[in-house]
């Protein structure tokens, strides 16, 4: 059982053409606890995509360091576990899945190739490596699709294949950026639902990047707002509408409880408050 922790981290990108320096994230700290599913929402240039870049080990960052690991579980001193160097995030790795909002698939491989890739690099064998990713398709709802070429998938199932995909590690955690963001209403809702059922099934911890307030108090447990210039986490909500949904299964019902509306005005006029200072663009 892992938690990811994030510890004064800042991010600065160069100017471009000798402009500016961008202060893209600012003293962030923040924790994600095992087996939850933090949502990211905020203006556009506000960090998200800079800090879900930072935990996958896409970027480093310019002060601080993340880690991945069992530091301070169980009540014991960061420095007593003494597993903070080997858990800092230094790179890409196996035990972080990362699902982004155009599905970055291979058209000339099938469903279960694509899904399996992964596991072809680390030099799994066939059986293996298509015994897994047939298990991860499945869990995601294409066990038929198997042979199908991905570019005549819809962009629902192009989504299916790659959660599936970033599922085939085992990865501690998923990260994921505005993953439905391209998909119709419907399509998406499905995802939603899809989404927190691979979530209670598994029960890794994500980080779950989105424009949508109701999607983002849908599937939350914890909410985080960021504003930009410098991008810095302003607000944050611990949230159970996602175990409602899941024990009644009635996606409509939870979005029009009185408690969820009235989440979604205080969120909105807090994300509307930005826009007021010219944060949105
Ligand atoms: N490689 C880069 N070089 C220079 N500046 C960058 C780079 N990547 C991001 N930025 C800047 O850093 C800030 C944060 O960008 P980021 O992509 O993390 O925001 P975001 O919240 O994901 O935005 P969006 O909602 O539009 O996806 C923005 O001002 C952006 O222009
Ligand atoms: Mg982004």
């Amino acid at each position: 059982m892992s938690r990811l922790q994030i510890h004064d981290v800042s991010v600065r990108y160069p100017g471009m053409n000798g402009g500016e320096t961008v202060t893209a994230l600012s003293d962030i700290n923040f924790t994600i606890e095992p087996g939850e599913f933090v949502v990211a929402l905020g203006a556009s240039g506000c960090g998200k995509t800079t800090l879900l870049n930072l935990m996958a080990g896409f970027i480093q960052p310019s002060d601080g360091y993340l880690t991945l690991g069992q530091s301070g579980i169980a009540g014991l001193p960061r420095v007593a576990c003494g597993l903070d160097l080997d858990d800092q995030i230094t790179g890409p790795g196996k035990d972080r899945g990362v699902v982004f909002q155009k599905h970055a698939l291979l058209p000339w491989l099938n469903v279960l190739d694509n899904t399996a890739f992964g596991l072809k690099l680390q030099g799994f064998s066939l059986k293996e490596r298509n015994e897994r990713a047939a298990e991860f398709l499945q869990l995601v709802g294409l066990q038929d699709f198997h042979k199908h070429p991905v570019y005549q998938l819809s962009g629902g199932m192009q989504q299916r294949v790659g959660i599936a995909r970033a599922l085939t590690n085992d990865p501690q955690m998923l990260l994921l950026d505005e993953p439905l963001g391209a998909l119709d209403a419907l399509t998406r809702e499905v995802l939603q639902e899809l989404l927190l059922d691979v979530w209670k099934q598994t029960q890794k911890m994500m980080f779950f990047i989105t424009h949508s307030v109701e999607e983002a108090l849908f599937m939350a447990s914890r909410l985080i707002i960021m504003s930009p210039r410098p991008g810095r986490i302003t607000h944050e909500f611990s949230l159970n509408f996602n175990q409602i949904f899941l024990e009644c299964r009635d996606a409509r019902k939870v979005k029009s409880l009185p408690e969820f509306i009235a989440m979604r005005e205080q969120v909105l006029s807090i994300i509307h408050g930005d826009e007021a200072e010219g944060g949105l663009h």
